[in-house]
């Protein structure tokens, strides 16, 4: 009897690297929960609705790697999420670390897209393309939010401001 691994499409090291790539978009979902958390408790509500939205859409991006994998024949098995940091040291420690932790994630979008090109997976490169594209508009938007914090600084109306502007960049 054949068992659904059977009609996968894809190897299974492509395979491994998409579950990865599910568990890096849970993550990230949940760590922007968190963040949205801590920044509306601390009074940032500017901060806390684009963190809302960011884990949201994370989500979104989770759901469209599962449904790729069950789509190629596969199953894809949903991983358990990291627990993120309860407290950070800033308004902009909060900035800076959701940088960082893009920065990782495209890291390993780069490693997946070079798998699917050495393995000549074509349905996983078309696939990838969009998360490709994505990781690039995900950076850029936390370096100009960096660059913004650091040019107006954190100062009684500086943060004021940021707030606003940061809440206006969620859609
Ligand atoms: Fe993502
Ligand atoms: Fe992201």
């Amino acid at each position: 009897m054949k068992g659904v691994g059977d009609y996968m499409k894809i190897s299974n090291k492509m395979f491994e690297a998409l579950v990865k790539q599910v568990s890096h978009e849970a993550d990230a979902s949940q760590l922007y929960l968190a963040m949205a958390s801590w920044c509306e408790s601390s009074g940032y509500s500017g901060a806390a609705k684009f963190f809302y939205s960011r884990s949201e859409e994370e989500r979104e991006h989770m759901i469209k790697v599962i449904r790729y994998i069950n789509k190629i024949g596969a199953h894809a098995t949903i991983p358990d999420v990291k627990q993120p940091p309860v407290n950070y040291d800033s308004f902009e420690a909060v900035f800076q670390l959701a940088y960082e932790n893009e920065k990782d994630v495209t890291a390993s979008v780069n490693k997946t897209v070079n798998l699917s090109k050495d393995e000549k997976d074509h349905f996983t490169f078309n696939f990838l393309q969009w998360l490709v594209d994505e990781q690039l508009e995900e950076e850029q938007m936390f370096e100009s939010i960096l660059t913004k914090i650091k040019l107006i600084g954190l100062d009684g109306r500086g943060i004021y401001i940021l707030d606003k502007e940061i809440s206006e960049m969620d859609n």
